[in-house]
């Protein structure tokens, strides 16, 4: 399996912190490390670039905890950067922060018209796009991601709220295949999912509960939660190399590695 090196954007942990609840996994009352999430995203930005992946950076800002899940920053692809609508008022001025980000860096930028949190719930997969729905990114959103990138938009409604986002369910792996969990999705997505991925790696409940389908792949690697071990098995079965990182801090907020990473996908021949 060829591995693709990839441009990513990160934003540090810096203000994390667990200051509201807007989704199963957030308990404001329970403690937070802000030093070891800091500690924890350092150990993943590392091991991007021992697989000779690209970092930059976004600075982030104070007030905003969640600024660290850079990927509900935007949905980039060949060059064309859509700005993200947060569902919730609290992470509302990430979208600005992003907004600038991408348009400094170059990229043609597209405005959201309605909820849309960007690669949490936007996955390319092949030639599809992946675009969830359910409890953040709205279905009307769906049609303006196809018009404005150009590839089908594939609509996955999500039923598990601890699932809430389509990285927390589902993991592409390369560009024929994914991996999910079946039960996050409705019985007509699962069929869809079926009928796209045929040779889809299934993950289990106790993998989705460590957040283990919040990976990052390149097409080789797979970068997942040390925690994951049933589908890091899985994976390596499929012949994938599996890299465990320990985010235990930023899941308290409901994050894995694949949320503190937003892929850039520059043009057509590095997608
Ligand atoms: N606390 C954040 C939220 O609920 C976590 C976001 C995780 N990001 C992701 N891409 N799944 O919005």
């Amino acid at each position: 399996m060829d591995a693709t090196s990839q441009r990513l954007l990160m934003c540090r942990p810096t203000y994390f912190a667990v200051d509201y609840a807007i989704n199963p996994w957030m308990d404001p009352g329970a403690p937070v490390d802000t030093a070891l999430a800091v500690r924890q995203w350092e150990q993943l930005r590392q091991t991007y670039r021992d697989l000779g992946h690209t970092v930059e950076e976004i600075t982030p800002v104070p007030g905003l905890p969640d600024m660290v899940f850079a990927a509900n920053g935007g949905t980039v692809i060949d060059g064309k950067a859509m700005a993200v609508q947060f569902r919730d008022p609290q992470r509302a001025d990430e979208a600005p922060a992003y907004r600038a980000w991408f348009e400094a860096a170059g990229f043609e930028m597209y405005d959201p018209k309605h909820v849309n949190e960007g690669e949490g719930d936007v996955l390319l997969a092949g030639d599809h796009l992946l675009a969830g729905t359910g409890f953040r990114t709205a279905h009307s959103s769906h049609a303006q991601l196809q018009e404005v990138f150009g590839y089908p938009v594939i609509t996955m409604q999500l039923v598990d709220p601890r699932f809430y986002h389509l990285d927390t369910a589902l993991t592409v792996l390369d560009e024929r295949t994914v991996a999910y969990l079946p039960e996050a999705f409705s019985p007509g997505s699962q069929a869809v999912l079926r009928r796209l991925f045929p040779d889809a790696v299934h993950a289990t409940m106790a993998d989705a509960e460590v957040l283990g389908l919040n990976a990052v792949s390149d097409g080789r690697h797979v970068v997942l939660p040390a925690q994951a071990t049933d589908l890091a098995a899985k994976l390596r079965d499929r012949g994938y190399e599996t890299i465990g990182v320990d985010l235990s801090e930023l899941r308290k907020a409901g994050g894995g590695p694949k949320c503190c990473t937003l892929r850039l996908r520059q043009g057509k021949a590095s997608k």
